[in-house]
């Protein structure tokens, strides 16, 4: 077996994810190297939904009874989770969304409907990057096209990094948000934060970070980041679907306006106006995603029994087996970083002229399950000249094991066909 240093013992870990023991096709063992999409569950967190919905099943901070009162203890013991897991100042800074597209929404609103200093109108510009998700540009356009602020990015180098030569005249004194990747989930790219945040400060620009793809890999520390606003999302981390995470600073989310309005969200309603609750809950309007809160917040335990700083130690020494392997594979050309530095464990590449949909098919009947397209990232594909690339992305219980399967499948993928 390989042996790399820095590699978490996946044995045991694997043992905390059932679906991980699943055989698929013909009796072959799941190689799951989708990870960017989604990742597993292990049984800690399976067993704090059960338990969840079991024993303490009700609605959050409405009631007198019980379960009530337990059902929110549960709910807001998990922002308490999320806070401390990204080091911020406030338990209230931390907004409980559906996933990171809300949130990322939801900034995208604040501002459209914000007075000064914050909003964004037709003398202002939005600033993101060629690299991002689509959920980190679609709301963007929809707010130029709402306000007529001017659209603008960042481009990217031929090693898939951001472009940064020309800083100055893209962030400008007219800039009001700077939205981008921190890790990005096509390229596996790890931007530079601080010279961007740098130069939007200097303009007096907000800056809110997409961590969908850092979040769940690396230690996340809001303060030392120095942005405004950090959005993840749940299910990449070890939690379930449904609950993403909006991460502002105090005083912004005191001085911002609602973006959804309903129950939990106000202070006082009489039928010409309302007034609204403080932050979190200025922003979380109608029964929250509660289970899936407590499932977050059992899967932040369950990381942090194996620690954050390690699990980026396994996927950087899994990143640069990766890297070093698929260099021996013919035709093989890896779209982004081609080492390991600065970059995430999310590789897409292109094997000469074969479909990534073959691609995949092909790996898939092999047992190994990747990701092929563009990623919710077409302007990468467009940047590059390609229709779509194969992505591989790894987790705390991917192996070395499982990326010289990923080897061993590319080969048969080429004889296939021909
Ligand atoms: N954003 C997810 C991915 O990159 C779905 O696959």
């Amino acid at each position: 077996m390989t042996q790399l240093p820095g590699l978490l013992d996946t044995e045991a870990i694997r043992k905390d994810f059932p679906i991980l023991d699943r055989v698929v096709h013909d009796g072959r063992k799941l190689v799951y190297l989708d990870n960017a999409a989604t990742s597993q569950k292990p049984r800690q967190v399976l067993d704090a939904l059960s338990e969840y919905y079991e024993r303490y099943n009700a609605n959050v901070h409405r009631g007198v009874h019980v379960l009530a009162e337990e059902a929110t203890a549960l709910y807001e013991g998990a922002r308490d989770k999320v806070a401390e897991f990204i080091n911020a100042p406030s338990r209230d800074e931390v907004i409980f969304t559906k996933n990171a597209s809300e949130s990322l929404n939801l900034v995208a609103n604040m501002l459209g409907w914000a007075d000064e200093p914050y909003r964004v109108d037709q003398d202002t510009e939005i600033v993101i990057t060629e690299m991002e998700h689509h959920s980190n540009i679609v709301p963007w356009q929809l707010l130029a096209q709402r306000t007529g602020a001017k659209l603008k990015w960042f481009g990217l180098t031929d090693d898939g990094r951001l472009d940064l030569s020309n800083i100055d005249e893209i962030i400008t004194e007219k800039t009001k948000i700077v939205s981008f990747v921190l890790v990005s989930n096509i390229l596996g790219t790890v931007n530079p934060v601080e010279t961007i945040i740098r130069r939007a400060q200097e303009v007096g620009a907000l800056v809110c970070i997409d961590a969908s793809q850092a979040a769940p890999h690396m230690p996340l520390d809001v303060q030392a980041l120095q942005a405004d606003f950090v959005a993840f999302t749940g299910h990449k981390m070890c939690g379930p679907t449904g609950i993403g995470v909006l991460w502002g600073r105090q005083e912004l989310l005191e001085d911002l306006p609602p973006f959804l309005g309903g129950g939990e969200m106000i202070e006082t309603v009489s039928m010409h106006s309302s007034t609204y609750a403080p932050a979190p809950h200025k922003f979380e309007a109608g029964t929250p995603p509660i289970a899936q809160a407590v499932g977050l917040g059992a899967a932040i335990d369950y990381l942090n029994s194996i620690g954050m700083d390690k699990i980026l130690a396994h996927e950087h020494a899994l990143t640069e087996y990766a890297v070093r392997r698929l260099a021996e594979v013919p035709d093989l050309r890896i779209i982004g970083p081609t080492t390991a530095e600065d970059r995430g464990a999310a590789i897409s590449f292109t094997l000469g002229d074969i479909h990534p949909h073959d691609v995949g098919q092909v790996l898939d009947e092999q047992g190994i399950a990747v990701r092929v397209g563009h990623h919710c990232a077409r302007p990468v594909c467009l940047r590059y000249g390609i229709p779509a690339t194969t992505r591989a992305s790894f987790y705390l219980y991917s192996s070395p094991a499982e990326i010289d399967a990923l080897v061993d499948g590319l080969e048969h993928v080429r004889n296939f066909f021909g």
